[in-house]
């Protein structure tokens, strides 16, 4: 992901969560050095993943995929991809928060073996309040 994806990112991330990462929150992500990638169907953006990676373990911050294109295979591409780089370079973790009430992206993370690690009550607030549950994966 460079900054000419940005715009289509912030499209997508407005789609599909109902707390969207701010445009700010996108440029400042790249300008921190994290790691991101975008899932391309031709020369379209379908989707994208972000994520830091700090003293062996990587944090998966961000994962969307355009409503259109769910359930065909992009979700698998950005996290078979993550798993990949992670391992090169030299994560045994990774890391991940999710909203409790998001069972379909909790049940995504199951069929990669991430397990829940614990819950932080009321941890995102505003209109659609849930708590978040921590989840890893040894790799
Ligand atoms: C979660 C998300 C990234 C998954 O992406 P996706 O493109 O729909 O997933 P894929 O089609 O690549 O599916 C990958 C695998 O997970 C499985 N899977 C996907 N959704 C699933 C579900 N709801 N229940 C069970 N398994 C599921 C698929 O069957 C597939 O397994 P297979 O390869 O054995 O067939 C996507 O649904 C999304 O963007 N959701 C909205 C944003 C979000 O909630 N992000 C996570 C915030 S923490």
């Amino acid at each position: 992901m460079d900054q000419s994806d940005l715009e289509i990112a912030y499209k997508i991330e407005k789609e599909v969560n109902p707390t969207p990462w701010s445009k700010n929150n996108f440029f400042s992500s790249l300008e921190v050095g994290h790691h991101s990638m975008v899932c391309k169907e031709g020369n379209k953006i379908v989707g994208f993943l972000i994520y830091s990676f700090v003293k062996n373990e990587s944090h998966l911050l961000n994962i969307s995929v355009k409503k259109k294109w769910q359930g065909r295979g992009a979700g698998k591409l950005l996290m078979d991809t993550l798993l990949k780089q992670s391992k090169a370079l030299g994560a045994c973790k990774i890391f991940l928060e999710v909203r409790s009430k998001n069972i379909k992206a909790i049940d995504f993370y199951k069929k990669y073996k991430f397990t829940k690690d614990a819950v932080r009550l009321n941890y995102y607030s505003g209109k659609n309040p849930d708590d978040a549950m921590l989840m890893s994966l040894n790799i």
